[in-house]
């Protein structure tokens, strides 16, 4: 008999068959995703990446195979030889291959399977823990094998759209130094070296830097960064970045290369392309608008400053606020009657981004009316109403407090709102940038000021003067791309001189010593000719999440980790043989 794949090669993929074909001697190769017997025949869907197949074992055309085929079960990969036919009034409208069915004369089992801990399907109803314990099953399911499918044609996307505007991609090291992209590291401690601990790179941050001092100009990578912080739907400790790094440019520049890549990939699945430029915002207006510096821009709901208008009302919250720095803005909500009972539950969840309350009025043709409307005059009211754009049938919301508070706590309610009001078109894409961040933030805890983005980000030219009076002030040349209300992306212009970097680092509060333990290397490199260069890094997975709608990066990421990062497939993180500790000098407290 002639033998499976080394005489009889796969002809066709499960997906690949139609009517045209009707005739013709195929070779099929996959998993048997069902199997039934009818009317004295054997029926197997046959599975592989591109599609299913119908395949018919029939005792009357090949009574050899037929009686084999009575023996396989789910999941056995298979080859078969057949002819194709048509299926005449049979036709599956739901399968692409619906129209044709193979009638098989050979048949070859390759490997037989155990039954599996979950059907392969998409309605899977198995706990994630047991599918992640299993991953290579749940990736046979069609839903994740298309999420993968098109994760690859967007990072070829990349590649070929980088590659076409001059960008080398060039890798750079994993065992390295600590980067300091503000979460915790992952060390791995040297053998050679005893005592002493490389790091997992955060990002290639200093690296890609350095490609420009050594004057390649344009740099890529589609590349693992490490993180070891708390992890949440859109994060992982492992994930991957599209880095890039440009000489010569400004932000401009940066924007509209990453306008071209964003649209690229949006191209490469199947999608139109956004429309360019992408809108802009400041960092001062993307919090104030919206309350977030990651704005979901797909829907109005916007806050608005209410302060100016409240200064003098008798409402003490809104007074208070007012006269001692605070802030109070409020949305407007219309075309719906909140309940009492939401309001309510509204108030919570502003609460917990730390609003001390939610007040609201009800707009009525005679006035406000709800339990703060006491305390409002006419002339508040009418000054409310205006700034507002409210009409009768409308529900104002408001939180009095400090901005961050505001912001963070009204942001989230219109988060809420959007969502549950229907204010969010389905299926379309976003994509905001929010420029002129602040350099530094003021780190309460520690009472100092670190870098908001890392501090390798120049400070705008005319802030510099403002970096030891008046540090908070300073703006940064920094940008971070918004799609749909998450961070894709994020970068800067980088310092590129010696002088303005000490400035800086001395801004955070680093020591000379310190300087040179940690960065001594990008600080002896600016000293021999660096160019003018800034860059951006996007997040892959969260690109891919938001363009297939998945609702947490696990799902675009092949063999991902739970949220307490654990690999349950593995078993990692585990315990090693004492004998590799004492090799490496390390000690386990635990
Ligand atoms: P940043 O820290 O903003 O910038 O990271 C860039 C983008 O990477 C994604 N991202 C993550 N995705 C999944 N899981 C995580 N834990 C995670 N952390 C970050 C986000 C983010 O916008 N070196 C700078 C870039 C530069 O300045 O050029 C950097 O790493 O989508
Ligand atoms: P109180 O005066 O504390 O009884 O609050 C009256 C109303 O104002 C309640 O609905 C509170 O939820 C609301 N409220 C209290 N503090 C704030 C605040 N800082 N911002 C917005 N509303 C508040």
């Amino acid at each position: 008999m002639t033998e499976f794949i080394s005489e009889l090669k796969r002809t066709h993929s499960c997906g690949a068959l139609r009517v045209a074909d009707v005739g013709a001697e195929v070779v099929l190769f996959g998993w048997v995703h069902g199997r039934r017997d009818l009317g004295g025949c054997v029926f197997v869907d046959l599975r592989d990446r591109e599609g299913l197949t119908q395949v018919v074992f029939d005792p009357t055309v090949e009574s050899d195979a037929y009686e084999r085929a009575g023996a396989i079960r789910g999941e056995y990969v298979i080859g078969i030889r057949g002819i194709v036919r048509s299926r005449g009034n049979q036709v599956n409208p739901d399968m692409p291959t619906g129209e044709i069915e193979v009638s098989a004369h050979n048949l070859e089992v390759f490997s037989k399977a155990e039954t599996p801990p979950f059907h392969i399907e998409d309605d899977v109803d198995a706990t994630e823990a047991l599918r992640l314990r299993y991953r290579y099953l749940d990736l046979r399911r069609r839903e994740l094998q298309d999420v993968l499918i098109r994760r690859s044609s967007m990072v070829q996307a990349v590649r070929r759209y980088l590659v076409s505007e001059g960008f080398l991609e060039l890798e750079t090291p994993f065992l390295t130094k600590s980067t300091p992209e503000g979460a915790r590291d992952y060390l791995v401690p040297s053998r050679v070296n005893r005592g002493k601990w490389y790091a997992l790179p955060q990002s290639p941050q200093l690296f890609k830097q350095l490609f420009m001092v050594a004057g390649f100009e344009r740099y890529f990578q589609v590349v693992k960064c490490f993180r070891d912080e708390d992890l949440r739907a859109d994060r992982q400790p492992e994930f991957t970045q599209i880095d890039l790094e440009m000489s010569f440019v400004n932000e401009d520049d940066v924007l509209l290369a990453t306008e071209g890549l964003m649209s690229a990939i949006v191209e490469a699945d199947g999608r139109e392309p956004p429309p360019r430029p992408f809108p802009r915002l400041t960092y001062d207006d993307a919090l104030s608008r919206f309350g977030s510096d990651k704005p979901d821009v797909r829907f109005g709901l916007e806050l608005v400053d209410v302060t100016a208008v409240v200064r003098s009302s008798g409402f003490r919250v809104f007074r208070d606020a007012a006269e001692k720095g605070g802030k109070v803005a409020a949305i407007n909500v219309s075309g719906t009657d909140l309940s009492r009972s939401r309001l309510d539950s509204l108030g919570k969840e502003a609460a917990v981004h730390g609003a001390k309350g939610l007040a609201w009025v009800k707009v009525k043709e005679e006035g406000f009316q709800g339990p703060i409307a006491k305390f409002i005059d006419d002339e508040t009211a009418t000054g409310i109403r205006e700034v507002m754009g409210a009409s009768a049938g409308d529900c104002l919301l408001f939180v009095a407090d400090i901005p961050s508070v505001v912001h963070s706590a009204l942001g989230h309610v219109r988060l809420l709102l959007g969502k549950e009001l229907g204010l969010v078109p389905e299926n379309s894409l976003s994509f905001v940038w929010v420029t002129d961040f602040p350099l530094l933030e003021h780190d309460a805890e520690e009472d100092r000021w670190v870098a908001l983005h890392h501090p390798f980000t120049s400070p705008r030219a005319e802030d510099v003067h403002l970096l030891e009076d008046k540090p908070g002030e300073v703006r940064a040349r920094a940008y971070d791309l918004a799609l749909n209300g998450s961070e894709i992306g994020g970068g800067s212009i980088r310092i590129h001189r010696p002088d303005l970097q000490a400035k800086v680092f001395r801004a955070l509060g680093l020591s000379e010593e310190e300087q040179r333990a940690k960065f001594g290397f990008l600080l002896d490199a600016f000293k021999y000719g660096a160019p003018p260069h800034g860059g951006i890094a996007m997040g892959m997975d969260r690109i891919v999440m938001l363009l297939v709608g998945a609702d947490s990066i696990r799902d675009t990421i092949a063999f991902p980790k739970t949220t307490r990062a654990l690999d349950l497939m593995t078993d990692a993180p585990s315990e090693v043989d004492p004998r590799q500790l004492a090799e490496l000098g390390v000690k386990s407290l635990s």
